[in-house]
């Protein structure tokens, strides 16, 4: 994980944050890299300073937020568009474009400092990007203010789907929720409320912690002992579904990082955590050791793994194109396409018969995925449910999830997005199905 961004951004930080910030940016907008990995494996992101590194991070997010308003107000300031040759220069303008319309940057320093950016052989661009981002410090606020945001900054496919599946006006809204920075949110060990207070946080309906302060992860009273970790609201939701788990065996496939082995071993679960990644399986046994808490982890493929026995309740948390997870990754629409979750959709299939074998008659399976796309979600489900005859749905009850029943569909699926709890600082988008098997 990448350090958090200061909100108070060093706004006059010197051009090495936004050297670092067009180098990730080439990377992400250019050869498809991950956020994270972009920024994070870039030689001189390690040198900056802790303020700059938070003005970088910065920087890439609100480019890939806003990707959709940025181009759209860029080409607005251009006489004709950008010739092939000149497109060499279009990230320096889209992190211009972001410190002025967005960062609240002092345009002598966004222009100046990105100006300098046209270096090497962008050195001919230089006027050009100068030009433009004087343009925008003038023309650009009332530019904004008349785009489409939602739209501009969603790829046509999401908007396409995310119309067709949740309307109009609900595509809208989980578009609109991408613009905004999420809240810090923690699961907690023991008792939530008694944190909340601890840490100044709000205890949201569904046991979650929403944290706004300023400290940061590592700083946070609790953290150094484990009393809670970092996991989305929503992403707390799926483990719960199996009600009272103390003292049965849970198997946790996926596991990685290691949120939901977690809640269950804190639930007092026996708990096998299986991952493909034994990179990622590391960071679960950490977790694990920082929190006191107990789980067996298994580098395997979950598809053809195996356990001793049959279990009384399997999680499958299974990967997918994480478009619930915009908020916290805003490169995900502009690195995946329709395609990836074409891909996935069998992998999903396969890990779903393999979990169903590890069930225990009479046990329960819970499969979910932090995608927006029913693709990933319930109609993997309907899939399932047409091959497996000895699983049956068990629908979620009002009120199961503190009282927030509008996360849980007429089919009694949970079904959560960035736009739901909206007044509080929204919540992932999630997918999650409870299902039992026959005794
Ligand atoms: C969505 S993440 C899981 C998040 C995790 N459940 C949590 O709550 O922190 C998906 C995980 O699936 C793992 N994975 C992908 N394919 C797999 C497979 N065939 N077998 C086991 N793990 C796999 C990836 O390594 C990744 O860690």
């Amino acid at each position: 994980m990448l350090p958090m961004p200061s909100r108070k951004p060093a706004n006059t930080a010197p051009a090495s944050a936004r050297a670092v910030a067009l180098r990730a940016l080439h990377r992400i907008l250019g050869q498809r890299r991950p956020f994270d990995e972009a920024l994070e494996r870039d030689p001189g992101f390690a040198g900056l300073e802790t303020r700059d590194r938070g003005f970088a991070w910065l920087l890439v997010s609100t480019v890939l937020r806003r990707l959709g308003q940025i181009d759209a107000a860029v080409a607005a300031c251009l006489a004709k568009p950008l010739t092939p040759k000149a497109r060499e220069a279009e990230n320096i303008l889209r992190l211009g474009a972001a410190q002025l319309l967005f960062l609240g940057t002092p345009a002598h320093a966004a222009v100046g400092e990105t100006v300098t950016l046209t270096d090497g052989r962008l050195r001919p661009y230089a006027a050009l990007v100068n030009a433009v981002l004087r343009r925008l410090a003038g023309d650009g606020p009332g530019l904004v203010a008349s785009q489409d945001a939602p739209r501009l900054n969603t790829p046509g496919w999401l908007w396409a789907a995310w119309v067709e599946e949740y309307g109009e006006a609900g595509a809208r809204a989980i578009a609109a929720a991408h613009g905004e920075e999420p809240p810090l949110d923690l699961s907690v060990k023991g008792d939530a409320a008694a944190w909340a207070e601890r840490l100044g946080a709000e205890l949201l309906p569904t046991g979650s912690l929403r944290y706004r302060g300023e400290t940061s992860v590592a700083a946070l009273p609790g953290y150094a002992e484990g009393a809670w970790w970092v996991q989305d609201a929503a992403a707390a939701l799926p483990a719960r579904l199996f009600g009272e788990i103390g003292g049965k065996l849970v198997i946790d496939l996926c596991a990685a990082p290691g949120g939901k082995t977690l809640q269950l071993a804190a639930a007092g679960a026996g708990v096998i955590a299986v991952d493909r990644s034994a990179a990622r399986l590391a960071q679960v046994d950490e977790n694990l050791a920082r929190t006191g808490l107990t789980a067996q982890t298994v580098v395997a493929d979950a598809a053809a793994w195996r356990p001793p026995a049959p279990a009384d309740c399997v999680l499958l948390d299974a990967p997918c194109s994480a478009t619930g997870t915009i908020r916290r990754h805003p490169d995900i629409p502009h690195v995946k396409t329709a395609d990836d979750i074409v891909r996935l959709v069998p992998l999903q299939d396969r890990l779903l018969e393999a979990a169903a074998d590890m069930v225990a008659p009479g046990g329960k399976l819970v499969y979910c995925v932090c995608s927006l796309q029913s693709a990933e979600g319930s109609s993997r489900i309907e899939s399932f449910l047409g091959r497996q005859p000895r699983f049956r749905r068990v629908p979620l009850q009002p009120g199961e999830l503190g009282g927030a029943d509008e996360l849980i569909t007429p089919l009694g699926e949970l079904r959560t997005a960035p736009c739901h709890f909206a007044d509080r600082g929204g919540m992932d988008g999630f997918y999650a199905c409870r299902l039992d098997r026959e005794p």
